[in-house]
């Protein structure tokens, strides 16, 4: 079969909507501080994205704030984007007015701002989790999207479990959240049940049968609990979706939700399969993967679609063989589309600040400040005289371990450990604390990263919970950098909890923290105080707010 050739054709554009800082956020253990969750608005508003959904503003007050500060922030930029037209900043809530209240109060500094507002109309969840019956579920939808409406015009309504919802009555509550006056109706599955050919029929079905169908965009949301949430995404796009919600990674609630760079690189890749282009700039990619990656502390699986590390890899000689005679044979994309260019540079200890910053700038990372780009070469020195080579995957772990870090109360002096299969694990660790003292300590271990998590705790005194603890080397050969993530539950103090908005379930916090090192027990000790210096940053973030809303 021939490649797709370009088609001439105009193209309805799909809307964009990333929930990466929302459903992407309520993933176990992705706990984004302010900081990281503006970091990450801004580039998806480098990338393209048309909506943000910046989060669940009732949630507490952190969550509130965090919402407030992208509207004020990222909300006005258009700079590099495809569409010359500012992000717009969504808020969730409930279909209740305090929620939609706070909702507002949150996005309304974007000049773009939505509301999206949702309620429960299968069955199963109107009986068990709501208990209230069909009549209700209309009038509380009418209510909500009605207030809504009063406080700003671009109001989003979805039916949650929509997936397992009875379709008729779906037109029904959909038609009415029209006349209500939203202006996006969002077809959620919300548990990842069905198939492509199922989901494509509901989009159409509803496009179809709901009175005022017209005035409104038509959208996707669907979960990937089936390993179906990409399909069923452009099976609604090819019923007449004009919006698809998506997540960087996939990332989301339990198997994640549909991924963006799975959505937008079929449509880019394939153009005559679909109906619609986008407005997102490919080559952003993968510096937004990496970047959620590493905030969020969620690896990404090596043969993950689009973005894993062996997506362009081609290891087996009769494909490397083909690679060498024409790319097209095994490639269907080029690395460059999605922001991975190809090395002209071998970087070792020879090499000069100004190779080092062309190869940062070819792996996307051109808009690093001085001090950040200083930073990174001081670690790249340091790391170039113990490795031959430094390769791409070192470049980025460099980048990852020194720039995406949170603020640095507690800062890791020195960790000097003695093991062995005959002797005790001990630990000595020098740390400056948030006054810029130096404090030692030491301690004994079961092992060496035992030893010295216990060294660290006796000097940091922030009882917690190790819940996770991966180490991974980032290349091939026995000089390879470790990189180490964990997660930590505090017990008490750092750990806010927050409203789940659709089970309504409180959540702890657990922070996570990444280091990389060639020396495994200092990758760990510094994924430890990346972790530690989380959680103090959430417990400050939050009483700076507080005090805030006390004033
Ligand atoms: O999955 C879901 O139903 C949701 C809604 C809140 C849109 O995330
Ligand atoms: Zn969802």
């Amino acid at each position: 079969m021939e490649t797709d050739a370009p088609v001439p054709v105009q193209k309805d554009t799909l809307i964009i909507f990333d929930t990466t800082l929302r459903d992407g956020e309520q993933s176990p253990g992705a706990t984004l501080n302010m900081d990281e969750k503006l970091e990450i608005a801004r580039q998806l508003s480098r990338l393209g994205v048309d909506v943000c959904e910046a989060g669940f503003p009732i949630a507490s007050p952190g969550d509130f704030e965090a919402v407030r500060r992208i509207a004020e922030e990222v909300g006005p930029l258009t700079e590099g984007r495809k569409s010359g037209q500012p992000m717009t900043i969504a808020g969730l809530a409930r279909a209740r007015e305090q929620d939609i209240k706070r909702a507002y109060e949150a996005v309304k500094a974007a000049p773009r701002h939505r509301i999206h507002t949702f309620l429960a109309t299968s069955d199963i969840h109107l009986k068990h989790k709501l208990k209230i019956d069909r009549e209700e579920c209309i009038e509380q939808v009418v209510a909500a999207v009605s207030y809504a409406k009063t406080l700003c015009d671009d109001i989003e309504f979805s039916p949650e479990d929509a997936g397992r919802s009875d379709p008729e009555f779906l037109t029904v509550v959909l038609g009415e959240a029209i006349k209500a006056g939203a202006t996006t109706l969002n077809i959620p599955d919300t548990v990842g049940y069905t198939t492509p050919e199922e989901f494509g029929w509901l989009i159409g079905y509803l496009i179809k049968n709901t009175p005022g169908a017209e005035k409104a965009i038509w959208s996707t949301h669907c979960h990937n609990d089936l390993g179906l949430a990409t399909s069923n995404t452009l099976a609604g796009v090819a019923n007449g979706a004009r919006q698809v919600e998506v997540t960087i990674n996939g990332i989301g609630e339990r198997a994640g939700n549909t991924s963006l760079e799975e959505v937008v690189m079929a449509i880019a890749t394939r153009p005559q399969q679909f109906p619609v282009t986008t407005n997102i700039d490919t080559t952003q990619i993968t510096r937004a993967s990496r970047m959620v990656s590493a905030y969020t502390g969620i690896p990404i699986q090596p043969n993950k679609a689009i973005v894993g590390a062996n997506a362009f890899a081609h290891e087996a000689g009769i494909h490397q063989d083909g690679m060498l005679k024409h790319h097209s044979t095994y490639e269907i994309m080029r690395p460059e589309t999605v922001g991975l260019a190809a090395s002209s540079l071998v970087l070792g200890k020879h090499s000069g600040r100004h190779a080092f910053k062309v190869r940062l700038e070819e792996l996307g990372y051109g808009d690093l400040s001085q001090e950040e780009l200083n930073q990174a070469f001081d670690r790249f020195k340091r790391i170039a005289d113990k490795k031959k080579v430094v390769t791409d995957a070192d470049l980025e772990a460099i980048i990852t371990d020194e720039i995406y870090q949170p603020p640095e109360f507690w800062k890791l002096q020195y960790v000097h450990v003695t093991c062995g299969d005959h002797t005790r694990s001990t630990a000595t660790i020098s740390l400056i604390d948030p006054n810029g003292a130096e404090l030692e300590d030491a301690a004994i271990g079961t092992g060496p990263v035992d030893a010295v998590y216990k060294a660290i705790n006796r000097i940091v005194g922030e009882p917690n919970t190790l819940t996770e603890f991966v180490v991974k080397a980032v290349t091939e050969g026995i000089d390879s950098l470790g990189e180490v993530t964990i997660r930590i539950q505090p017990h008490n103090g750092g750990a806010s909890s927050r409203t789940n908005p659709q089970t309504g379930a409180e959540r702890t916090r657990t922070f996570s923290g990444h280091g990389a090192s060639t020396d495994i027990v200092v990758a760990s000790a510094r994924a430890y105080m990346s972790a530690l210096n989380k959680m103090l940053a959430a417990r400050e973030e939050q009483s700076a707010v507080i005090g805030q809303a006390s004033r």
